[in-house]
């Protein structure tokens, strides 16, 4: 049995891939709450748990996040990345935005929650907290895919941070941005991406 979990687990993890188109279908309650449940349960530094979980499923916040969305991810393409893309690839992009890309049924922010503090490095328990809600958020891409649910991580919100931190009421000092995730039936099945390092790349031996 423990046997069987475990290559069903690495499957997941195998087959996984970030989905960013879906079908306009509300996910069940119950698939909300394993997803955000696998979150809780991932490994905490510190068992601090300096983690908070903001779920978006009213109509007006799902619309209003989405366009805060596409608005960051336009940033990246034209003004972030040291190749920006071409007029062409952005009005590409836009038809594609105009068809719904990025647009869920259910997001979920996610935030390191720096209320409570345990340590005497400040900048150290920022990592830690940030590298458990990292492993939350891939819980959750996880618990999904395993339900046939498509996730996609958004880290390009950190680009108008303040924008976001508005949109959802937190103060910046308490809490901080780490990613907005998004979630729904994928339109199309989405195999997973071939990457471009192999293990001998970046893998050495001691
Ligand atoms: C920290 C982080 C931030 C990311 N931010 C974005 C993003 O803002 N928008 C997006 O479309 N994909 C984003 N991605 C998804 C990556 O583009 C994706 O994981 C990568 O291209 C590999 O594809 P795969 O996950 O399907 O294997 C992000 C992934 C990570 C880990």
């Amino acid at each position: 049995m423990i046997l069987v979990v475990f290559v069903e687990l690495l499957e997941a993890i195998n087959t996984r891939a970030m989905v960013r188109e879906f079908i306009d279908q509300p996910l069940k309650e119950e698939e909300k709450q394993l997803i955000l449940e696998s979150a809780i349960r991932a490994p905490t530094a510190g068992g601090n748990e300096q983690w908070y979980f903001i779920a978006v499923e009213s109509k007006e916040y799902l619309e209003k996040l989405h366009n805060l969305l596409v608005d960051a991810q336009r940033l990246y393409f034209t003004n972030i990345l040291k190749i920006p893309w071409s007029m062409e690839q952005i009005e590409k992009w836009e038809k594609k935005v105009e068809a719904g890309l990025y647009k869920a049924p259910f997001y979920v922010a996610v935030f390191t929650d720096l209320r409570s503090r345990f340590y005497m490095k400040a900048d150290v328990e920022e990592r830690w907290a940030e590298q458990s809600a990292a492993a939350a958020i891939e819980n959750m891409l996880l618990a999904a895919h395993s339900m046939g649910i498509g996730g996609c991580w958004f880290g390009v919100p950190l680009l108008m941070e303040d924008k976001f931190y508005d949109l959802f009421k937190v103060k910046k000092e308490e809490m901080r941005l780490v990613a907005v995730l998004a979630f729904g039936y994928p339109k199309q099945k989405q195999p997973p991406r071939q990457r471009k390092k192999g293990l001998k790349e970046v893998v050495r031996s001691l």
